[in-house]
């Protein structure tokens, strides 16, 4: 339609929006588009959504923080970057000794070699061996192998060769859907997590805003090929360990933010017990540093927005939708790793606001390597530099 024509356009004049905003005449209009149409959109998005969250138990819900001596709040800006640009998201981590190489396992599927170098730079990457799925966990076995927790394959068998074979993906007939640490007794026994049987790894946030305990710790044994669940009904669980006297597998729960025992000998065998509660944050992988310390992966510290989170489950519904449109407020922060001794105790806390996602931490030698589910290099802090034990 030629608009000249139209009668009233030359009389007309065109408000500007920003004149529209000012005129008290339109408000009720201004107040629809504004107000209430995101309103029932959003009411009806809530309630055609499907995400169900389930409260937590009371017991479940706290906001306390325990106490850290030695706290370093600034770690990205002090640490170096070990293999930029040539690992994807470097998880968790096995270091060899022997050959001075870490093994990694990567977003990309690769586990690579990581020869390290006292010059961060110098250090070289080598891509090994490709899952065809997701390395997370990873563990020297006892006959030059490697074993990963792989949440698109399950549990598998990396032999000296390069031959990947898998060993178990299910455990009284439910499937694994995000197995995620893993760790090998001394007799030969593999203990090792699903974090969820209900969500992918690409979906992990699903699961810990559903809020219900959808994980399982596992063993597997060689010997007899025989899968066990040994504690189910767990809250996202994730890191594994054998303790260094082999009495216990501790085992992380990541909203919950805390790690427990479970006692695989003695006249306790079977039990689960407290190990460490109230963790500043949000625990992944945990390892022992051969020295009277485990390091734990903090993948995000405790936040107001998490304990509202946690308290409404509305509120974790209304972060899925935003999380659909590519809208949920971040809230994977200030991540870090925390050092406690073998009574779990606290330490240190190393963390920055800046970082996101950091899952396990490692000391070799004067340094703390530290894995990460995103980021292009494995973080390195000079431990000479920043004790665990603080100095002051
Ligand atoms: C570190 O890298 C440099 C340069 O590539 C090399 O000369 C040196 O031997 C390496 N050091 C170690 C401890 O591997
Ligand atoms: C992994 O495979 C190698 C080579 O076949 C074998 O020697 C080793 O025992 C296997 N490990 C497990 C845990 O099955």
């Amino acid at each position: 339609m030629d608009e000249s024509k139209r009668p009233d356009s030359a009389t007309l004049p065109r408000p500007s929006s920003a004149a529209i905003t000012k005129q008290k005449s339109s408000w009720p209009f201004t107040l629809f588009v504004t107000v209430l149409v995101p309103v029932v959109a959003v009411t009806m998005l809530y309630q055609l959504d499907s995400f169900d969250p389930a409260p937590l138990p009371p017991s479940e819900l706290n906001s306390h923080v325990i106490t850290v001596p030695t706290r370093s709040d600034q770690m990205l800006r002090v640490s170096e970057f070990v293999g930029l640009g040539n690992l994807i998201g470097p998880e968790d981590m096995a270091y060899d000794a022997k050959s001075g190489v870490i093994y990694t396992g990567c977003h990309d599927g690769w586990i690579s070699r990581v020869t390290v170098n006292d010059s961060a730079a110098d250090s070289v990457v080598e891509k090994w061996v490709n899952t065809g799925g997701r390395p997370l966990g990873i563990a020297f076995g006892h006959n030059n192998e490697l074993i990963v927790a792989d949440p698109e394959k399950g549990l598998l068998n990396v032999t000296a060769d390069g031959v990947v074979e898998l060993l178990t993906d299910e455990a009284e007939g439910q499937k694994f859907k995000t197995t995620d640490a893993v760790d090998v007794a001394h007799n030969g026994i593999i203990y090792f997590s699903d974090a969820s049987h209900k969500y992918r790894l690409s979906k992990f946030i699903y699961d810990i805003l559903e809020g219900r305990p959808n994980g399982r710790l596992l063993s597997y044994d060689p010997a007899t090929k025989t899968t066990k669940v040994l504690v189910r009904d767990l809250y996202f669980a994730n890191g594994v360990m054998v303790t260094p006297d082999q009495n216990y597998v501790i085992f992380c729960e990541t909203p919950v933010r805390r790690c427990r025992k479970y006692h695989i000998q003695g006249k306790d065998k079977g039990k689960v017990e407290k190990f460490i509660e109230y963790l500043p944050g949000m625990p992944d992988n945990i390892r022992y540093d051969g020295d009277g310390q485990y390091w734990i992966g903090l993948s995000a510290s405790r936040s107001a927005l998490w304990d509202i989170a946690f308290r409404h489950p509305f509120i974790r519904k209304i972060l899925i939708i935003m999380e659909k449109y590519n809208r949920r407020p971040r809230m994977e922060q200030d991540s870090g790793v925390m050092v406690i001794d073998l009574a779990g105790n606290p330490i240190a806390h190393y963390h920055d606001p800046e970082l996101s996602l950091i899952s396990s931490g490692m000391k070799i030698g004067n340094y703390l390597y530290c894995g990460s589910v995103y980021y292009p290099y494995i973080l390195r802090l000079n431990l000479k530099q920043y004790p665990e034990r603080g100095t002051e």
